[in-house]
């Protein structure tokens, strides 16, 4: 063996067992929406250039407006113009797909309108398009549960789970609004839809950056077994935003960052962050430790919540030399609002692994920066040596995983500042997927899409686990309830967040780390 063949980098494919993706209709509901502009015509237009879609394949769009099949595909040949990863639209590549694009126009209410839909599939002359069907809402929530009866009713989708075609339903967040709604949603839905044939989206699922975490953890052997109470002090999950509400405040009047953030997106993060390796790679077994992570985490009481949840909300401030303007004062938005627009808290997971470490989580609009982060935080080395010398000042080693954007892995640990003096100071190792793969990384949906239609639930959130996540923020909410906000948990725009949250960390020596804006 040649010596520069001694350190190659081996490849491990690990798509051998993947299920292959079938010849389908994805059929579009909520099609005039953003979410069909922005991400989905996008994404299944991505997947076709990259020849990931079956042959052959359709994508009805269904909405309300009249709009005919060609001035469909013009709008949303706008839309990828616009919101395209790529921006340079092949125009060639853009003609071969939109013939697989149609319009169905229809009010979601009128059973008239899923006949008419009915009648559009049956035109299409390959059997598996008529009856391979993924239905994605991209509608209200208080519509996922009609549509799927009328669906059902129609005779397009069947209770069915095994047999030679599949019809499966992709649901949008967010799924319920409390635990009470989303256990009502639930048992409507499976009425007529097998638990398997329902796919909930978590979009943050679908980046590489999140899938990853289990790959760093599980197929390398020197961080798992730091990865406990014996070595991490404790745990910060950023996901700041530098974006304000902007025209979503009737949306976000009724969320809040905790309903809009928390529920789903951090708290999927921090169940992979703490589960236990699954038993396989198979959907189930990956969404067994989820849950079981999500289950240990200790219910929080009324005093809890005050001791250790933070809200905060913007005023007006300066982000970028602009002047943003408070929540209060944005569209939609009640004068007197207490809405959330920035969370913290502090859990504790129940677990012989996790005993007694704090998981620090965060989120909040109009912040400095948009940037999620994991930080572990490891313990600090014994108070001897170097430690002692500095009055206990060395920075403890942090592991930071970031997900976005510049993504990659740093890892920070104290060296000697070259020279004759003696000091000691943090370096960074860092990995970056630019540097390392090149700046492609496909956007959430694409794989997201491509998963349901092989019918992979791996990447979404099955029942237990949206109800457990719902177990957790309900008693925030609850403990919450209708309290004014005081003047601790207002934060100008563009700073970090409310000063309730600092000392949320500093009753007991701990600080947040902010995201830096990395080069
Ligand atoms: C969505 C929230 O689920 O996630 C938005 O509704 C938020 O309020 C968005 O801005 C953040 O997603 P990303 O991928 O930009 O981090």
């Amino acid at each position: 063996m040649q010596e520069d063949q001694l350190d190659q980098l081996l490849t491990c494919r690990l798509d051998s067992g993947r299920k292959a993706v079938e010849p389908c209709t994805i059929v579009i509901f909520g099609a005039s929406g953003d979410l069909t502009a922005r991400k989905l015509i996008p994404a299944l237009y991505h997947l076709s250039v990259e020849k990931q879609m079956a042959t052959p394949f359709r994508v009805i769009g269904f909405a309300r407006r009249e709009k005919s099949d060609a001035s469909f595909r013009e709008e949303m040949k706008q839309a990828l113009q616009q919101f395209s990863r790529t921006k340079v639209v092949d125009a060639v590549k853009w003609d071969t797909f939109a013939e697989n694009l149609h319009y169905c126009q229809g009010d979601l209410t009128d059973a008239a309108a899923y006949k008419k839909l009915s009648d559009l599939l049956a035109t299409f002359p390959d059997e598996r398009l008529r009856r391979n069907l993924l239905f994605y809402l991209s509608i209200g929530p208080s519509q996922f549960a009609p549509v799927v009866e009328q669906c059902h009713a129609a005779g397009l989708l069947a209770m069915n789970d095994a047999g030679p075609f599949w019809q499966r339903v992709v649901v949008e967040k967010p799924f319920g609004h409390d635990l009470p709604s989303a256990y009502k949603l639930n048992a409507e839905l499976t009425r007529f839809a097998h638990e398997k044939q329902i796919f909930r989206i978590d979009h943050y699922l679908g980046k590489e950056t999140v899938q990853n975490i289990l790959m760093f953890r599980f197929s390398n052997s020197i961080f798992e077994r730091l990865w406990n109470r014996e070595s991490v002090d404790h745990v910060q999950i950023t996901v700041s935003e530098k974006l304000g509400v902007g025209g979503r405040g009737g949306y976000y009047e009724e969320a809040g960052a905790l309903r809009d953030m928390v529920q789903n997106h951090l708290l999927q993060v921090l169940a992979l962050v703490a589960m236990e390796p699954p038993v396989s790679l198979q959907a189930e077994s990956v969404r067994d430790e989820k849950v079981k992570a999500l289950k240990a985490i200790r219910p929080l009481s009324v005093e809890d919540v005050a001791r250790q949840v933070v809200r905060g909300q913007y005023f007006a401030g300066m982000i970028d030399d602009q002047l943003r303007p408070g929540y209060r004062q944005e569209t939609k938005v009640a004068t007197s609002s207490n809405t959330e627009t920035y969370a913290a808290m502090k859990l504790f997971i129940d677990n012989w692994r996790w005993s007694g470490v704090p998981f620090y989580l965060r989120t909040g609009k109009n912040l400095p920066l948009s940037a999620s982060e994991v930080r572990i935080q490891f313990r600090p080395t014994p108070n001897v040596l170097f430690a002692a010398k500095s009055g206990g000042k060395l920075d403890p080693n942090a592991l930071t995983l970031r997900l976005q954007p510049n993504e990659g892995i740093s890892i920070r640990f104290n060296g000697k500042v070259p020279g004759t003096s003696t000091q000691v100071r943090p370096v960074r190792m860092h990995f970056g997927y630019d540097t390392e793969f090149g700046a492609y990384t496909p956007e959430a949906y694409e794989r997201l899409l491509l998963e349901a239609m092989a019918g992979d639930a791996t990447l979404f959130i099955r029942r237990d686990e949206v109800e457990t996540a719902w177990g957790i923020v309900d008693p925030i909410r609850a403990g919450w309830a209708d309290k004014p906000l005081t003047n601790r948990e207002f934060y100008s725009a563009g700073t970090w967040g409310p000063v309730a949250a600092e000392d949320l960390l500093a009753q007991v020596g701990h600080v947040w780390r902010d995201p830096q804006p990395l080069k």
